[in-house]
């Protein structure tokens, strides 16, 4: 046994996972599809110590306690369990931009914890086999082992993970992120998507994923931004309209979310070619080509609200990174 680190990039699906046919193994009730975010990291080291008599979890230099640290033990389950043995583990993993503010981090977190913990156990598994058990562990983790963009489907154990549809090299598109709200939310994706089935327009929004679906990986494969925009705006509001209209409702807007929305709608109208998307939370993903991502970052950071923009262009697939985190 020996120690790993790898490094993972979150990603910023087109057509999202909201809703599961399976709340244990994480099978979705749709297929979505998403890219991964570059400029944003999360890096994980494993080391599995035979002395340990707990799997010891530090998260951004604090440890993990909770929910998070009961979901991280049960992955080191999974992984004890297919190299067959029970040594306990000692996790170290750093985030360099916000988690819970719906800038996906459960999706890094697992997609970098299966490959740390898979390398540290002396097991080598291939794309398909790692981006399965990613699922397990955050369902959007699937999305992240693929490099580029990444299509996740199949309903059941075996068939469910993400395969890559497009590489990081075939389109330049930036994702420019305006943060409106730094709190971590009080209802996470992880507890919300039980919820999905208790909308009224849960149904409708299933019924129309297949054609957004269709649309967005026809856009992709031509580098048509224009044919992606107008189904990936779509699926972002109609998965938010699930969420307000679940019971309890999830209203995850906040007025500066607003703002943002109608400033892009805008910014379209006078020629900028941008589309927006938002995850469980109240930021606002804004997608463009990279001719355009400077002036879109200059405007958001003008916008009242924004308290601050990232940007990224499109990310690798999980990766083992050559130091250690401790
Ligand atoms: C809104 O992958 O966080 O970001 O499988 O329960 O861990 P669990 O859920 P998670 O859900 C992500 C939901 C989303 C949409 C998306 O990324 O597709």
């Amino acid at each position: 046994m020996s120690k790993a680190t790898v490094v993972a990039n979150p990603n910023i699906a087109f057509v999202k996972y909201w809703g599961k046919i399976d709340e244990t193994l994480n099978l979705p009730a749709n297929p979505s599809l998403s890219m991964n975010l570059a400029a944003l990291t999360t890096v994980t080291t494993v080391e599995f110590r035979p002395g340990l008599r707990v799997d010891a979890v530090t998260i951004d230099d604090r440890p993990a306690v909770g929910e998070s640290f009961d979901r991280v033990v049960a992955h080191l389950g999974r992984v004890r369990s297919l190299a067959g043995f029970s040594a306990r583990a000692c996790v170290v993993s750093r985030n360099d931009f916000p988690a819970g503010t719906g800038l996906a981090s459960s999706a890094s977190a697992f997609a970098a914890l299966s490959l740390a913990a898979t390398r540290a156990a002396g097991l080598d598994l291939d794309e398909r086999a790692l981006s399965r058990l990613a699922r397990l562990g955050s369902g959007s983790a699937c999305r992240s082992v693929p490099a580029g963009f990444s299509l996740w489907e199949g309903d059941s154990d075996g068939t469910s993970f993400a395969r890559q549809v497009a590489g990081r090299g075939h389109w330049d598109l930036v994702d420019v992120v305006a943060i409106v709200a730094y709190e971590h939310k009080r209802v996470g994706s992880h507890s919300g998507h039980g919820l999905a089935s208790t909308s009224p327009l849960h149904e409708a929004r299933l019924a129309a994923v297949p054609g957004w679906l269709k649309a967005i990986l026809r856009g992709i494969r031509d580098r048509d931004l224009s044919a992606i925009g107008p189904c990936m705006e779509a699926d972002a509001l109609a998965m938010h309209g699930v969420m307000m209209t679940s019971v309890p409702s999830l209203l995850y807007w906040t007025p500066a979310t607003v703002s943002v929305l109608q400033a892009v709608r805008s910014w379209r109208e006078e020629g900028l070619r941008v589309y927006f998307s938002l995850d469980a939370g109240p930021n606002v993903h804004c997608l463009c080509e990279s001719a355009d991502a400077l002036e879109i970052e200059q405007r958001l950071r003008n916008l009242a609200g924004v308290q601050d923009v990232l940007v990224s262009g499109v990310g690798d697939g999980v990766r083992p990174v050559a130091y250690h985190l401790f």
